[in-house]
């Protein structure tokens, strides 16, 4: 798969998936602009890029607020010409129960992980339907498929993300513009580092075939797949990276 000629936003590119989705669609590539509320980090990794010969920029954005998602998609388009494709992997997690939400805690994931979703889809998406071409994917989650403890927030957040990719396929299918979701599980990056107790961890694998928590290379991978041209007749889909925690039930480990 290349990407040569692709020009692609990838929001939370600072950090984790992210950032080595960025990366990987540089090293095939694809101009890229890394946009982040942590301007330092995104200006960190876009520099890195460009030091590989990448075309790279980096782009200050706050994903759940709706003029900013605008601007991060006309800066982008403006740089490179146009945005083919978008991978929204900004967000952010919390580990509490459902009893001790805060209504603050719930609109902060709300805010960010689901409207940041809408709004920076739908931004692509309307600079995409004038050239009738895209590749959108979205970052959902193991999580908002399966219920589990501590997730009430991320969890109804990362299944409107699900939805809304469900519906933004349909929508954008006659523009030429495919959508998709991933739901990692378990992967090992700086969110997890903060959201897994060590509790999490030993529960969290126990239902894991693969008996290990994932890595950003391969949740990149799949996220590479889901924004090439090869991937024309696939969307609507939610792909799971995670181990086989989605299709495990009851498990002896022999
Ligand atoms: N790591 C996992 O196990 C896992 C599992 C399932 C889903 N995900 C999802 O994958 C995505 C990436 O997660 P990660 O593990 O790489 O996390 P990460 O914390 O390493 O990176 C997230 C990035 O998003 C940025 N960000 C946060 N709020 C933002 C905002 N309002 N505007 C713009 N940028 C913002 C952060 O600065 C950071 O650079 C998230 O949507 C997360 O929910 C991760």
């Amino acid at each position: 798969m290349t990407y040569v000629n692709r020009t692609a936003v990838v929001t939370g590119g600072a950090s984790g998936i992210g950032r080595e989705i960025a990366s990987q669609l540089a090293r095939r590539g694809a101009a890229v602009a890394v946009a982040d509320i942590n301007r330092e980090g995104a200006q960190e990794v876009a520099a890195a890029l460009a030091r590989d010969g990448a075309k790279a920029q980096a782009i200050a954005v706050d994903v759940s607020r709706p003029e900013q998602a605008g601007a991060m998609i006309a800066q982008a388009a403006d740089v490179f010409g146009a945005v083919d494709i978008l991978v929204h992997s900004a967000g952010v997690g919390v580990e509490r129960s459902l009893l001790d939400t805060t209504p603050e805690e719930w609109r902060r994931i709300v805010d960010i992980d689901l409207s940041g979703t809408f709004f920076c889809c739908q931004a692509a998406a309307r600079h995409m339907v004038e050239r009738a071409y895209g590749r959108i994917v979205t970052l959902a989650s193991t999580a908002g498929v399966r219920g589990g403890t501590g997730r009430a927030a991320y969890g109804a957040a990362k299944g409107g993300v699900i939805a809304l990719t469900k519906v933004m396929a349909v929508e954008l299918a006659p523009h030429g513009i495919t959508v998709n979701a991933l739901a990692p599980g378990a992967i090992e990056t700086e969110l997890v580092a903060r959201m897994h107790s060590a509790e999490t961890r030993t529960v969290y694998r126990a239902g894991i075939p693969l008996d290990r928590y994932g890595t950003p290379e391969e949740t990149a991978a799949a996220a590479l797949f889901l924004a090439s041209e090869e991937a024309r007749y696939v969307t609507g889909h939610v792909l799971a990276v995670d181990g086989g925690f989605l299709a495990a039930g009851v498990m002896h480990r022999r």
